[in-house]
């Protein structure tokens, strides 16, 4: 049984590589912070647990395209390709200011089957996703601003990073 057209599948299973490059991605910056240069226990969680949440997404779509008789594919991941600028911006503000953008592209990716996919089943499945991503995306963007308010204060970068450790 195969309910959906090529293209429709084509686009859920760019979504599946979305979700698991986002979960690559986190768990690169994961790593990245918790290496005694950075020490942001905080972050640590916070990228961990985002982690597993897109590997979670990931595998919802997978368990979609299946339901409805389609193929999935999984492609090659990409190296995660985030570089430290010697900008003056901190590291914190540099990670939480690119994964803001990475939400943005899922978010474009989602509301995109959502407009082109002409399947009821499949828009009313996606508007959970939507709803998720809206709500991280202002989050994220309300942490960005406060880390952008403390610039390159260390007292606190690491209030910002005891309240993610207890949030997280
Ligand atoms: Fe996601």
């Amino acid at each position: 049984m195969n309910n959906l057209s090529d293209r429709v599948m084509n686009m859920i299973n760019h979504q599946i590589f979305l979700e698991l490059n986002a979960s690559h991605i986190y768990t690169a910056l994961y790593s990245f912070v918790s290496n005694d240069k950075q020490s942001y226990t905080g972050f640590a969680k916070f990228f961990k647990k985002s982690a597993k949440e897109e590997m979670e997404h990931a595998y919802k779509f997978i368990d979609y395209l299946n339901s409805r008789g389609g193929d999935v594919i999984i492609n090659n991941l990409q190296r995660p390709q985030f570089t430290l600028l010697n900008d003056g911006t901190s590291t914190l503000f540099q990670m939480i200011n690119f994964v803001l953008n990475l939400e943005n592209q899922v978010f474009e990716s989602l509301k995109n089957i959502k407009d082109n996919c002409n399947d009821s089943a499949l828009e009313t499945f996606l508007d959970p996703f939507l709803e998720e991503q809206v709500e991280a995306q202002f989050e994220l963007a309300k942490l960005l601003r406060r880390i952008e308010r403390v610039g390159n204060d260390g007292t606190g970068l690491n209030m910002l990073d005891n309240e993610m450790n207890n949030k997280y």
